[in-house]
């Protein structure tokens, strides 16, 4: 039994050879600290509209963050999120971290929440090379253990003060567009903005909000360049290169296991 228990403990550590450190809490950012810069993020995917949004985000001249959560290597079988996620980091997008399967880690017991968060981490490195240093936990939802377990990956945790209300159960873009010009009014001279890449309804709105933004003066930049901190903890060569469809990912509640 005991021995088994160490294999367990092991498998969650998936990337990180060396020992997590103990009761480090993580920064927590709100908010971005350079004036002038807005962070437009996008959460949920990756989703069959990341190209068409990062290439928006492209040609207004700016750059922008994405939140990615599971499934990220074979679970939509009709775009290829391999090639996309690299697509998004090779034109100066970040990829961020979402934890794996959107729970809200504020429930999960400690094992659970490591498990979230090293899923994630060590899918993004082996399909794109990289392992974020940035994570929003779903819902926005936080306590002193999950900025502990993102503390003792060496993880930011970064949530808005901005939101598109593109989630909102109201949703529709004539409201997201007025919550954009709303906030963009009330702005502090930064915003750190909430939107969601799955919710194709409001995907309108992504063209008036750039130009709003930009109009109003505001550059835009990923979550990183506007907190000053690094986007990644490591960046490397992606060990995956298989096509996308072969399920050698376990997409399921098993994690990234392979
Ligand atoms: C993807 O393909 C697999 C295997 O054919 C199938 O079981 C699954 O339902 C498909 N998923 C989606 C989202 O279409
Ligand atoms: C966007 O990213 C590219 C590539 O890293 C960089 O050259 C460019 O300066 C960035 N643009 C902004 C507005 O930060
Ligand atoms: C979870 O881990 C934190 C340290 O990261 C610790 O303070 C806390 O007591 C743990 N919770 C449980 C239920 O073991
Ligand atoms: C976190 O940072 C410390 C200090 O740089 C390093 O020793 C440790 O290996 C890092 N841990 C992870 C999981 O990246
Ligand atoms: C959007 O929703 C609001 C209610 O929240 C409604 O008054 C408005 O007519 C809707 N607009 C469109 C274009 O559907
Ligand atoms: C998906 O994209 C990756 C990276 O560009 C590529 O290596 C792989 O062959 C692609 N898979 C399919 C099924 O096209
Ligand atoms: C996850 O998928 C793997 C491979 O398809 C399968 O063996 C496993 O039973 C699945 N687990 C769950 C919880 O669905
Ligand atoms: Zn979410």
């Amino acid at each position: 039994m005991r021995s088994a228990l160490v294999l367990v403990a092991f498998a969650s550590l998936s990337y990180a050879s060396t020992p997590l450190a103990r009761d480090v809490s993580a920064k927590l950012y709100t908010a971005c600290k350079n004036p002038g810069h807005v962070a437009l993020t996008f959460d949920d995917g990756p989703w069959t509209n990341n190209k068409k949004i990062s290439d928006m985000v492209s040609n207004a001249g700016g750059n922008c963050t994405f939140f990615m959560r599971d499934c990220i290597y074979n679970s939509y079988n009709s775009t290829n999120y391999t090639a996309v996620i690299r697509y998004a980091i090779a034109a100066g997008h970040q990829i961020a971290s979402h934890s794996w399967s959107h729970k809200d880690l504020t429930t999960c017991d400690n094992v659970t929440m490591g498990q979230e968060l090293d899923w994630m981490n060590t899918a993004l490195k082996k399909v794109a090379g990289v392992v974020p240093a940035v994570i929003r936990p779903p819902y926005g939802a936080y306590n002193d253990d999950v900025l502990k377990a993102c503390g003792a990956r060496n993880m930011s945790v970064v949530t808005w003060d901005s939101d598109s209300e593109d989630s909102w159960a109201n949703a529709n873009a004539s409201n997201s567009k007025a919550a954009y010009d709303r906030q963009i009014r009330a702005s502090q001279g930064s915003m750190l903005i909430l939107n969601h890449e799955t919710v194709g309804k409001c995907n309108e709105v992504l063209a008036y909000a750039l130009e709003a933004l930009i109009s109003y003066g505001f550059q835009l930049v990923t979550v990183a360049k506007c907190l000053d901190i690094a986007p990644y903890l490591w960046v490397g060569q992606p060990e995956k290169t298989e096509p996308l469809l072969q399920y050698t990912w376990v997409c399921n509640n098993s994690g990234a296991t392979s």
